[in-house]
């Protein structure tokens, strides 16, 4: 079926697509992107397309660093999508004509005392169980690879399969991608859902104009569950997770200052260093549930610097470029909401929480197979929004309307 658009309640023409997707980060991108190149005549709704998620993460390809305990199935979506990445990555730099700084480097997670080590053998243990590769090694062999690494470097895990890709260059590399391919922009907010007969049929503008679509995409990140209109048993149970994440910079004469991604556990939390080949050190990232909140705290910087430092204490040398927080879309099983919802018309692609650069490539197949043909392919039929009882977790209240709410999220 194709749309050749509608008239609206004032008797206007409303233009029309196959595809409308609402919310233009790289879920949204890719998406819209995989859908054209299926020859649907697709449109995207974002006031800053290109924006949101990819202006803060870190980009990790982290399927087997990042597993955990009850996330088994989650593994599944993730390492189909690693596995896809070469591929993905080589397609979309032909696309577009740009390099989306894709490095097949390898990351190494190491322990800092015995209760960390303790940790990482269990992630070890669970690692192996699960099928994955890691490989244990002592402090000493970690400084070797890495020799910017504290002396006090307990042991690590060599996982040479979890990789890392630039996400604003990602960004950036989709946006024109999808401008070849055709794919119409409306720089502006969708403000509501419109529903006709009950089925999805197009989304109302702030700007005002409406548009009309056969099938309607939601990928607006965190935000999923603020756009009007939707029935309460389709509101998507997201919720933003704020992270803060830095940047700094290796000067060439510092170079190489780490050759692969580095992360650890420290007193419990997170924190990883995401060495680029154009001297950008990425370190990241707290994990807060403070609502629609963005800013950079000082205690935010000082934690992750803090333990960045017991890694890697060299880290204090070099300049600190750019401090932002952005915001996860968490699910309550922290796996997305792929596909249709019970609403004819209305899909979604939301919920990727910690790995929305990740799942990229295996979002937008999926993305684009359930807009073809009417079915998800089995890998992502598991992530089916149906496998949540109807408003679960109601979203949280209304951000402020700044665009630095947006569907910002470190990955
Ligand atoms: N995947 C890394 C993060 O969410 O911080």
């Amino acid at each position: 079926m194709r749309s050749s658009g509608s008239t609206s309640a004032d008797g206007s023409e409303v233009p029309g697509s196959d595809v409308l997707v609402i919310g233009g980060g790289i879920i949204g991108l890719v998406t819209a992107w995989r859908a054209a190149q299926r020859g649907l005549r697709t449109a995207v709704v974002d006031p800053d397309p290109g924006g949101g998620a990819a202006r803060v993460a870190a980009g990790m390809l982290a399927a087997v660093t990042e597993l955990h305990y009850g996330e088994q199935m989650l593994l599944g979506l993730n390492v189909a999508s690693a596995a896809r990445y070469p591929a993905f990555a080589a397609e979309l730099e032909a696309a577009s004509g740009q390099d989306i700084g894709f490095r097949a480097c390898g990351t190494l997670a190491v322990a800092l005392d015995s209760d960390d080590r303790a940790h990482l053998r269990e992630l070890h243990a669970l690692q192996h169980r699960s099928g994955l590769q890691s490989e244990w090694l002592t402090g000493r062999e970690c400084r070797r690879l890495e020799p910017m690494l504290a002396p006090g470097v307990r042991g690590g895990l060599r996982v040479d399969g979890d990789h890392q890709v630039d996400p604003r260059r990602l960004a950036a590399a989709l946006l024109t991608a999808c401008e070849r391919a055709g794919v119409t922009f409306h720089r502006d907010r969708a403000e509501r859902l419109v529903v006709v007969r009950d089925r999805a049929a197009g989304a109302v503008l702030t700007a005002g104009p409406e548009l009309a679509a056969d099938q309607i995409v939601l990928a607006a990140g965190s935000l999923s569950g603020r756009l009007a209109g939707l029935p309460a048993e389709v509101v998507p149970p997201v919720r933003p997770v704020k992270g803060q994440v830095l940047r700094l910079t290796v000067p060439a004469a510092h170079a190489p200052f780490l050759t692969r991604t580095v992360r650890a556990v420290v007193r419990g939390s997170h924190v990883y260093l995401v060495p680029r080949a154009n001297g950008e050190l990425v370190v990241g990232a707290t994990s807060e549930e403070m609502g629609w909140d963005t800013t950079v705290t000082a205690g935010g910087v000082y934690e992750l610097l803090r333990d960045a430092h017991e890694l890697v204490p060299g880290i204090t040398e070099l300049p600190l470029t750019e401090t932002r927080a952005g915001l996860r879309p968490a699910s309550p099983d922290n796996a997305p909401l792929l596909g249709p919802t019970a609403l004819p018309g209305l899909h979604l692609a939301t919920g990727h929480h910690r790995n929305g650069v990740l799942l990229t490539p295996v979002t937008g197949d999926a993305m684009a197979e359930l807009l073809t043909t009417g079915e998800l392919p089995a890998v992502a039929r598991p992530f089916a929004p149906g496998r949540f009882a109807p408003a679960a977790v109601p979203p949280p209240a209304a951000p402020p309307a700044t665009a630095s709410a947006r569907q910002e999220q470190p990955a």
